[in-house]
């Protein structure tokens, strides 16, 4: 047998000295575990004679109990500086600014396209879409463009062979598509009227400067039922450009044009000032070409299936970087498509500014600038 006393006091001793609770589950399992020391002086109590065996036993029990009873004490110590050890570490300063700072930005372009959504969805237009690579027939020749007009000439219009195993065909290539009116060509074909829809789309061309940029984005619009006249494309667009540039009055001037697709064809203008330094829309006496519009050709109801003696419609398509240029002051539409973060954070919006007819179009909660 070992020595109780001094062994309890060393053992008394570790408890106290123990710094974490993993050294001193240690602990406890090397003095009253399976084979820990006190166990073993319990095990050889066997072989004693009876009073021996007696006096010693309760001697162990009442050891074991001390124990217990101390590493439960030390137990609660480690447990509470624990504790205190991780609230230190895990503090947190309420008074700073949210870290990390959120980084990401709602481009200018995508801002638009919901803002444009928001309007013409409260009118009860649904968005639709259509392929970025396009038929000829959907992009042009359903369009009433014949292959003699001047957007198909191949400076303005990015071919696409579709057949590789074959040399380029000009005929059957498919295109980059140029507008987004073939959307509504893909709409007529999908559904009959009544039709309301605006389709916002990536657009290609083979142009580049400070105003022009080969990839660009439009939003089209399509309305066909029974008895619609230019003047619900009036009313329409009107209310639009309003709801648009948030302003409760706007001059607009619907000046006549022409477009294959539509007969009558108009351009719409609005009113604003410009200087040298600043284009203010909704003050002065210039004018500003904003979108292209006008009835739906015959032509084009009919390549859609659609029977032009029954049904009219109205249409209209815009560019929407011209606009969030002129909606929120950027001078190149070149940086749109640098992906510079620093221009993101300074033209972009945050994501949780949803732009709704009922909560603000871009004032809710102000632009992240
Ligand atoms: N697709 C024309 C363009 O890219 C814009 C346009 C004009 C669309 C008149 C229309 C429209 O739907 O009616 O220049």
């Amino acid at each position: 047998m070992e020595n109780l006393e001094e062994l309890k006091a060393e053992i008394l001793n570790q408890i106290n000295q123990a710094n974490d609770l993993k050294q001193l589950d240690d602990i406890r399992v090397a003095a009253t575990g399976k084979k820990g020391r006190l166990t073993e002086q319990m095990k050889s109590l066997g072989a004693l004679p009876l009073e021996e065996k007696i006096a010693l036993g309760k001697q162990l029990n009442v050891i074991k109990t001390e124990f217990e009873a101390a590493f439960e004490a030390q137990k609660k110590i480690l447990e509470q500086k624990a504790l205190n050890e991780k609230l230190a570490t895990e503090k947190v300063d309420v008074t700073l600014p949210i870290r990390p700072e959120i980084q990401g930005r709602i481009h200018p372009v995508s801002k638009i396209f919901e803002e444009v959504a928001a309007i013409f969805g409260q009118m009860g237009f649904t968005v639709a879409e259509g392929p970025d690579i396009e038929d000829q027939f959907h992009n042009f020749n359903a369009l009433n463009m014949p292959a003699n007009h001047p957007a198909r000439q191949m400076q303005d219009t990015f071919y696409l062979n579709n057949d590789p195993s074959k040399p380029f065909d000009m005929d059957t290539a498919y295109v980059a598509r140029t507008q987004t009116s073939g959307i509504q060509i893909r709409t007529m074909e999908k559904q009959q009227p009544p039709i309301r829809i605006i389709a916002p789309g990536r657009t290609y061309r083979s142009d580049y400067d400070a105003t022009h940029t080969p990839m660009f984005h439009q939003v089209e619009g399509l309305v066909i039922d029974k008895n619609i006249t230019m003047a619900h494309l009036k009313g329409c667009l009107y209310d639009f450009v309003k709801a648009f540039f948030e302003l409760d009055e706007l001059p607009v001037r619907y000046r006549p044009s022409y477009f294959p697709f539509t007969e009558p064809s108009a351009e719409m203008d609005i009113g604003c000032l410009k200087t040298k330094t600043e284009l203010k829309v909704g003050a002065g006496t210039d004018w500003l070409e904003i979108l292209g519009c006008g009835m739906v050709h015959p032509n084009v109801l009919k390549a859609g299936g659609i029977d032009p003696n029954e049904y009219q419609g109205f249409a209209f398509g815009m560019g929407i970087d011209r606009l969030a240029m002129l909606k929120y002051g950027i001078p190149d539409l070149r940086t749109f498509f640098e992906s510079d973060v620093r221009w993101l954070k300074h033209y972009g919006f945050t994501p949780l500014d949803f732009s709704s007819m009922t909560g603000g179009l871009s004032n809710n909660g102000g632009l992240a600038r």
